[in-house]
């Protein structure tokens, strides 16, 4: 099984990129991921769908539809998405081009210093790929609150309710996952 993994920050110590570090590492036996990396993705301009996809958009949108799920790990900004995952998405489930989130099990995840974990950003970046059509999960619910409290510097999560939590979390994304290839 392949799970396209999207890190919602740029930041090279984001918590966020160590939550989806440390999920990869733990990962099931069954499951090889493929990280997708915003950092190159230019700004959408529906423009530049005209004859194809841009080269680094075809990449991604290549990786997203060889894998069968896409896991999101992201921030939340000012209550929002951050601008990378929107603009990833808005490439992704084009309207002109293939919209590769279509029918695609996707689940999404956060964490964050403050104590509600990302629940306002997980709440738009899930609206929006069911608006492309992904299969989003929605239990369970995965909100990491004082996240750096919980990961040490060499990116070990040293908290064990959030280690159980996650492995529970990525055994019932495998299980939706099969669900919907049945
Ligand atoms: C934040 N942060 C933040 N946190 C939160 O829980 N709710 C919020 O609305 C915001 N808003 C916000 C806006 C902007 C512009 C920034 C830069 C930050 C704090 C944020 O959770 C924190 O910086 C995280 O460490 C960002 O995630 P990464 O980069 O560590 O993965």
């Amino acid at each position: 099984m392949k799970i396209a993994a999207i890190a919602g920050s740029l930041r090279k110590e984001s918590i966020n990129k160590k939550v989806l570090h440390h999920m990869i590492e733990q990962a099931d036996s069954k499951v090889e991921y493929t990280w997708i990396d915003l950092a190159d993705i230019p700004l959408f301009n529906a423009d530049e769908e005209t004859g194809g996809d841009p080269k680094q958009p075809a990449e991604m949108k290549e990786q997203l539809k060889e894998a069968d799920g896409v896991l999101i790990v992201s921030p939340e900004y000012s209550h929002g998405m951050p601008g990378v995952v929107k603009n990833a998405l808005d490439w992704a489930g084009s309207m002109t081009n293939e919209n590769v989130l279509d029918k695609k099990p996707a689940f999404v995840l956060g964490a964050s210093p403050m104590a509600l974990g990302t629940a306002l950003g997980q709440q738009q970046i899930k609206q929006t790929l069911a608006a492309c059509g992904s299969l989003v999960l929605q239990q369970p619910e995965v909100f990491i609150g004082t996240a750096p409290k919980k990961i040490n510097d060499d990116e070990v999560i040293t908290d064990e309710r959030l280690r159980e939590t996650l492995k529970k979390a990525e055994i019932a994304f495998i299980e939706w996952i099969e669900q919907q290839q049945t």
